[in-house]
């Protein structure tokens, strides 16, 4: 049958034509652009070999630390080239990058020994969850228990990450519409790297419900980019604020100068600003990534990896930074996903072939890290960090997925399983958690104490799993309801209260 729009062929062919370019402009779809990124440059055997030298330093760190998964690297010592001692206790906010660096082995080699250590360094940070002395709750857990969540869909990292979620939603004043960085200096005080710990608020609103989790991290967001965000796209690392939410004063404290571009929070605003899009679909949020975005890359030496400031103007303490370069790699390889722009994909291939090369990759040194060529603060340079390797992993793997590329197989074991609802006591919205050890015919119901079917939430076949399920009881009115879940003839029931 002929479609009314229509008329001959010609015509026909002409409208198709005209409907898919509005399509694909309406995707943002960058004409100029595509089919142009690098997809050859970052070769598998470039990959493996990449994977076989991240191996090998992450099992030199495992006995360097004795297997004490009370210890978290950080950063190397200079002098030694091992890890820094002082700096592998829980409460650094660099404990939750090697075992997210351990979730990211298991999940690009499928080798079960990564799962088991990545549980072990996860779960030692447990008691992080509740440290609400900084912002960096979410680079601890989120890097961790979030990983480890989203491998194994394992329902106590799920408590565990709204629990972290929740202590860090405490430091978020509504005066000034921002979560407050740091207690030891300034007034309250937000940095450029805070956009990043926004991650696990906005997972947990998603998982959970929650929407003031939801509005607390895009509220900071926006006053992030408010005052973090210059008009040329630069950025600065400090605003501090007085307690009405006038800003007292803008500096760094990492950077060159008040006025100058510390290098890792460009690379943090990159991908903090791409992540919040991920979450708010707000274009603003993708404008400020790209702004950023732009005026890192047109910055960017030879290598593709920057210096610890753009605008040091002492050569004698200017340094690289390659933990600037993986993340922002990372952040070009999800950015490229929502613009279709080439240049932050081919940008973070040629970031990823410099880290791998022996410029950076530590595969021809003792050094314990992946990578070399890190800078902490200003003038302490040329060591490995653990969030520099973190971020490395994790553009290796969103460049498998950007390219579609095969995973292994993980053996993830799933239970039949209905938990209780979250929360409970509930107004309105609530999430159910199940899992399934089979897949099946499934059904999921909520009842009235009389019996009487309220919703069905699932009926039909699943695969095996876990699953969020959001209930939403507005209009019904305040008592206990049941729920039921039936999957190839067993059935799990469990109760909630709502309260309205
Ligand atoms: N978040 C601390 C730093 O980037 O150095």
């Amino acid at each position: 049958m002929r479609s009314k729009l229509c008329i001959g062929d010609t015509l026909c062919l002409l409208t198709g034509i005209l409907i898919a370019v509005s399509l694909l402009s309406l995707l943002n779809y960058n004409f100029a652009t595509a089919q142009q990124i690098s997809t050859h440059k970052f070769e598998s055997q470039s990959i493996q070999q990449a994977l076989n030298h991240a191996e090998s330093k992450l099992l030199q760190t495992l006995d360097e630390i004795n297997h004490n998964p009370s210890k978290h690297p950080g950063h190397t010592n200079p002098e030694s080239g091992q890890w820094d001692i002082n700096y592998l206790s829980r409460n650094e906010w660099t404990s939750g990058f090697f075992s997210g660096s351990l979730w990211y082995m298991y999940r690009l080699t499928g080798d079960e020994s990564w799962k088991d250590l990545a549980i072990t360094w996860t779960e030692d940070l447990e008691p992080m969850t509740n440290a609400n002395f900084d912002h960096d709750t979410g680079f601890r857990i989120f890097s961790s228990f979030g990983n480890g969540y989203k491998t194994l869909n394992k329902r106590t990292y799920y408590r565990t990450l709204l629990r972290a979620a929740n202590t860090l939603s405490r430091r978020f004043d509504p005066t000034i519409g921002a979560i407050k960085s740091w207690d030891w200096t300034g007034n309250y005080p937000v940095i450029i790297d805070n956009l990043m710990n926004l991650e696990l608020l906005f997972w947990a609103a998603e998982n959970s419900g929650n929407r003031s989790l939801y509005n607390i991290a895009k509220t900071h967001a926006e006053t992030s980019l408010e005052h973090h965000m210059r008009e040329d796209g630069s950025t600065y690392h400090v605003v501090d604020f007085d307690n009405n939410g006038n800003v007292y004063r803008k500096f760094t404290t990492q950077g060159a100068g008040p006025t100058s571009v510390w290098t890792r929070g460009q690379a943090w605003a990159i991908y903090g600003f791409t992540m919040i899009y991920r979450f708010t679909e707000d274009k603003k949020f993708l404008d400020a990534a790209e702004a950023a975005s732009q005026y890192f890359i047109e910055r960017l030496p030879d290598d593709f990896v920057p210096y610890y400031d753009f605008y040091e103007p002492y050569r004698s303490v200017q340094t690289k930074d390659a933990s600037a370069a993986a993340i922002a790699a990372s952040g070009f390889l999800e950015l490229y996903q929502y613009t279709f722009n080439s240049l932050y994909f081919n940008t973070a291939v040629e970031i990823l072939l410099s880290l791998s090369s022996s410029d950076y990759s530590t595969h021809q040194s003792s050094l314990s890290s992946i990578l070399n060529k890190s800078t902490l603060h200003r003038g302490f340079g040329n060591v490995g960090t653990s969030y520099a390797d973190y971020y490395y992993l994790e553009a290796i793997l969103r460049y498998k997925e950007v390219l579609q590329e095969e995973f292994p197989e993980l053996n993830v074991k799933n239970f039949l399983f209905l938990d209780q609802n979250y929360p409970n006591p509930f107004n309105n919205r609530t999430i159910i958690y199940y899992s399934l050890e089979q897949s099946g015919e499934t059904e999921l119901t909520v009842y009235d104490m009389t019996g009487r079917r309220i919703q069905t939430l699932v009926n039909g076949q699943m695969p095996a799993g876990s699953f969020l399920v959001p209930f939403d009881g507005s209009g019904l009115s305040s008592g206990v309801y049941i729920y039921r879940l039936r999957n190839n003839g067993t059935v799990l029931t469990r109760k909630m209260t709502l309260i309205q």
